[in-house]
């Protein structure tokens, strides 16, 4: 690929001037009546005259406010809306709004904090919502360290993981440990739906009232985990193969309406990233480790650059501005030189299709890799928008019981927790800041410990004696949630550009809520979780921790603001493929690798029936049409080690396979 600048058309913002629109205002639902004594007669007199004050507002609003809203002329598409209904109409709603479902099911919209949604089935990347006042629409760039984000997963959605969904691992004791054997196991249960039942949590785990409450509690941004599979699966896997991308696009399609930004995350990757369950399988690693560690990377930056293509495309840009390319890959195991070569290649690639600078394609995020954020300073400098993304949590370390339902000696609550999150993540997050660049907490929870039902893993259990009093939130007393809620706030004001794991926790098989303090939605209902995340400002002072202030001034290329290029002495270091690979039994030249002679897999892009093919053709699925490389794809004649484990079956190679002609 050619190192090019952005090759595409400017996004066509100015559809107003363009397409025409009936312009439909969502009236808010009447508020419930007050509670008085008044005689029937009176009533039915008020009633009387409030029916006709609505039809006077009615009135006054269509002849003589919406033609101001409407701008342009609105008289050929009225005729329109009447062969196909309401359906093609554009519709706002704010705080009160009625919504109705694909399903015919309505909801009201609650959100106290201005902000509304825009349903514009004639352009369907109207990009005009906003999630609340104080986050700019979807229109408008996002100003890191200016804009704060608040956000949170959808855990579980789309990759499995057992705590999440204990149901289904419950359904599959003990053979489901992870996606792999979750599929494996649903394939063969053909009476349930086979692997139908994973297609169906995809379509009613997260529906569009989850997004619409995401929304409407002052929160601004998703971070979605995909895996690999949702662009394709190779012969032996058991995934179920691109499925979820058309519900990812549904869920695009809530998070646009609503004006929620997304983190697109790529959660699993072929051979294992972290060997953890919820990188599809609980395995060694061998995604830049092991025998297959280069070619699995092969495949991984492929499905980088597909997915790269889809989310730098205009109609996507300016709504998915962050993408994370591997998640959480076990630095420890695969070492830090030959991640940084990764990581370095991905960024070539990647701006090489979507051109440099602010503007252009999505941030990079990468993972710390578990390693403190000190360790990532100055890294990659003259790189073009790498974000730094920290999952701070102190679940999975020793057990320490400290006590959660007790004030500290200065009296607040939470015992030592709250404090102590400020101090391990506060500064050094403002640090980072300076000195690596954009800093982001992509995961974190209201959970101080590993307790809760399937956290470790299928079957497993914690070893932590409170882990009942946690469990059981029916049953936690005011001290335990004001503990709770001060460490929440503690953890973010201390992250600053945070995303709480998870949304949603799903009933375990006994219909219970196994491990409440990951549920973000159980803590808005419960009272632990703030109603608005902008409370949380200021608590890490309060609690008498030395400020450590950004002051939001990036370095320019941190942001894209100046011209980027990496200085050499630091390509040099870092080359591809990289020198030495973890755990493998053969030197880098001698290890198994793909080719890019296959067919090139585009996504498909969301069909939309009602808008016209002016506004959908350019989103064709491919942002750079000079990107012309073929897909990765096996070399013929070279047989290749399990995925999963690398072990060479046959002999050790002594040459390079490069196919039938060479060997
Ligand atoms: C909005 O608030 C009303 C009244 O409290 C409630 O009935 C409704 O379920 C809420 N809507 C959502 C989406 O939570
Ligand atoms: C962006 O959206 C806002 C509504 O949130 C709208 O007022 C504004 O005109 C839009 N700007 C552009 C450039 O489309
Ligand atoms: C497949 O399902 C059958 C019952 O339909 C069961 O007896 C068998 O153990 C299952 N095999 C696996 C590998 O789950
Ligand atoms: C499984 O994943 C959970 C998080 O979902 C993690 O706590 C646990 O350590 C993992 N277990 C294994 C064996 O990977
Ligand atoms: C980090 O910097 C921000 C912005 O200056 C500030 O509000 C916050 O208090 C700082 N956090 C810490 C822990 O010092
Ligand atoms: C609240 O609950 C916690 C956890 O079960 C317990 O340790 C504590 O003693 C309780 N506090 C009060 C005041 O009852």
């Amino acid at each position: 690929m050619s190192t090019t600048g952005s090759s595409s058309t400017p996004f066509q913002s100015s559809h107003e001037s363009t397409y025409n629109y009936n312009y439909v205002y969502q009236a808010p639902s009447e508020s419930v009546p007050r509670k008085r004594r008044q005689k029937r007669r009176l009533v039915t007199i008020l009633a009387a005259v409030f029916v006709l004050v609505v039809l006077i507002v009615i009135v006054v609003y269509f002849t003589a406010i919406r033609p101001k809203h409407g701008g342009n002329d609105s008289s050929s598409s009225s005729s329109s809306s009447t062969s196909s209904g309401s359906s093609t109409k554009l519709t706002i709603g704010g705080d009160g709004s009625i919504v109705t479902m694909e399903d015919g099911t309505k909801f009201t919209y609650n959100n106290s904090f201005g902000g509304f949604w825009v349903n514009d089935p004639q352009n369907p990347f109207n990009n005009n919502a906003q999630p609340n006042s104080f986050t700019p629409p979807l229109n408008t760039s996002w100003k890191w360290g200016v804009d704060r984000v608040y956000g949170v997963n959808l855990g579980g959605l789309f990759v499995l993981e057992p705590f999440i969904t204990p149901s289904f691992f419950d359904k599959y004791a003990p053979a489901a440990i992870d996606e792999w054997t979750l599929s494996v196991a649903m394939a063969n249960d053909t009476a349930s739906g086979g692997l139908g039942q994973l297609e169906n949590h995809y379509a009613t785990f997260i529906t569009e009232q989850d997004i619409a409450e995401i929304a409407g509690a002052g929160l601004n941004w998703l971070r979605i985990p995909i895996a690999f599979w949702a662009i394709e699966t190779w012969p032996g896997e058991p995934f179920l193969a691109k499925t979820s991308w058309t519900y990812f696009l549904r869920v695009l399609g809530w998070a646009r309406k609503y004006g929620l930004r997304v983190c697109l995350d790529l959660h699993a990757v072929p051979g294992s990233q972290n060997g953890l369950n919820h990188s599809g399988r609980l395995s060694p690693v061998n995604f830049l480790s092991g025998n297959m560690g280069m070619a699995n990377a092969e495949r991984t930056l492929y499905y980088i650059r597909v997915l790269t293509e889809f989310v730098s495309q205009p109609a996507y840009r300016d709504l998915i501005p962050v993408f994370g390319i591997v998640n959480e890959a076990m630095l420890g195991i695969i070492g830090r030189d030959s991640l940084t070569s990764f990581y370095l290649e991905a960024h070539n690639m990647i701006r090489s299709i979507t051109g440099f600078g602010e503007g252009n394609g999505p941030y990079i995020a990468i993972h710390d890799g578990f390693q403190p954020l000190e360790s990532w300073a100055n890294f990659l400098q003259g790189s073009d928008r790498i974000i730094l993304d920290t999952h701070p949590y102190f679940s999975f370390g020793a057990v320490d019981t400290s006590p959660m339902a007790v004030n500290d000696d200065k009296g607040n609550p939470g015992g030592k927790w709250p404090t102590q999150a400020c101090n391990a993540w506060g500064p050094s997050t403002n640090s980072s800041q300076s000195a690596f660049g954009v800093t982001i907490s992509g995961e974190f929870a209201a959970s101080p410990n590993n307790c809760g039902y399937f956290l470790l893993g299928a079957g497993s259990q914690s070893t932590n004696p409170d882990c009942p009093a946690y469990d059981d939130y029916q049953n936690y007393n005011e001290s335990m949630k004001a503990g709770i809620s001060n460490y929440v706030l503690a953890s973010m004001d201390a992250t600053g550009d945070w995303f709480f794991w998870t949304w949603k926790i799903g009933p375990n098989g006994a219909g219970v809520i196994g491990t409440p303090l990951w549920s973000y939605q159980l803590g808005l209902q419960q009272g632990w979780i703030p109603k608005d995340p902008r409370t949380a400002f200021g608590k890490c002072a309060a609690l008498g921790l030395t400020p450590n202030p950004f002051d939001g001034n990036y370095a320019g290329w941190m942001t894209g603001g100046a011209t980027s290029t990496i200085a050499a002495s630091s390509s040099q270091s870092f080359p591809w493929p990289p020198t030495t690979i973890s755990g493998a039994n053969v030197p880098v030249t001698l290890m198994p690798t793909y080719t890019s002679t296959g067919p090139v897999i585009t996504l498909p892009p969301q069909t939309f029936t009602a808008a016209p093919s002016s506004v959908t053709a350019s989103a064709d699925g491919w942002f750079n049409a000079q990107d012309t490389a073929g897909g990765v794809v096996t070399v013929a004649g070279c047989t290749y080690p399990d995925e999963y484990n690398g072990i060479f079956t046959s002999s050790t190679p002594t040459a390079p396979c490069t196919g039938p002609t060479a060997s």
